[in-house]
Parts: C-alpha cells; structure tokens; sequence
C-alpha cells in the first residue's frame, strides 16, 4: 500500500506540473485532461493513505496530523491548477502546496512507523 501511496502522490506533483505547463503555452485540452486525470488520481492517494491509516493499531498526534496535511497537499494541488487555469494569483496557493507537501514527506519518510522507509 506504500507503493501505492507514493506512486499515486508522485504522479499528482507531475500532473500538477504538466496541468500548469500546458495550462501556460494555451493548450487548454491537454491541460484540461491532465487535470482530471489529476482528480482521478486524488482517489488513489486517498484510498491508499487510507488504508494506511486504517492499519493503525493506535491513533497519535503524528499520524493524526499526517492525514490532514495529506488533504491540505490535496486542496492545495487542486487550487493551484483551478487559479493558473483561471490566471488569478497563485503564489499563495504554490507556497502553501510546497509547505504543506514538505510536512507530508518529512512527516511520512521521517516519522511514521509504516512503509517502505520505517521511521
Ligand atoms: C499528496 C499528498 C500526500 C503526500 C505528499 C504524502 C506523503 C506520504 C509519505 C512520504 C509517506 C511515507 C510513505 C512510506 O514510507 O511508505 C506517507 C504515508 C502515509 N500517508 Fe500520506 N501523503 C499524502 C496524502 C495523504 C492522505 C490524503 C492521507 C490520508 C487519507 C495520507 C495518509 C498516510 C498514512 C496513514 C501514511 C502511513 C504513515 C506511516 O508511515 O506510518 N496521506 N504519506
């Protein structure tokens, strides 16, 4: 399931990169494809981080916290695609998707006990 789970955030960052690019060079089919591939990909980093969090024996601050940066990595992914899509400002939205994606990684890599690096 860690598999999963790092496979499926790893293509969301690339999805987001790809949804801006063409998003900025006016291939708006291409990047509206990307997009809700991107969405499509956002459930399988929800039902892997899920199922992650549901092999949990017992819930601490940690994990707890994990999970919400986890959808703020989500909510900031999807914001950041909507504004450069729409080209209103999305400084904001790319320093909170760098954030909020550095506390997931360093919280998951770092200190967590599941998965394929184990803290
Ligand atoms: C794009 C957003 C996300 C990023 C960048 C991210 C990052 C990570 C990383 C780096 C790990 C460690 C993987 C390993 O060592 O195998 C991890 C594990 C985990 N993630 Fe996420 N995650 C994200 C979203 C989510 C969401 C939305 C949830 C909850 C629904 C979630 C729940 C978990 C859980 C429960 C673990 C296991 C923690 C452990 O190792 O004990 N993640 N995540």
């Amino acid at each position: 399931m860690s598999h999963l789970h790092i496979t499926s955030w790893v293509i969301a960052f690339v999805l987001v990169g790809l949804a801006t690019t063409f998003t900025r060079s006016g291939n708006e089919k291409a990047a509206k494809i990307s997009h809700m591939i991107l969405r499509a990909d956002y459930l399988l980093i929800l039902y892997s981080g899920g199922s992650l969090f549901a092999s949990y024996a017992t819930y601490g601050a940690l994990i707890i916290i994990k999970v919400l940066v986890g959808l703020w990595v989500i909510a900031a992914m999807e914001m950041v695609t909507i504004k450069f899509k729409k080209k209103k400002p999305v400084g904001v939205w790319w320093a909170q998707l760098l954030i909020a994606a550095v506390i997931a990684i360093v919280l998951g890599f770092g200190f967590l006990p599941l998965g394929i690096l184990p803290a």
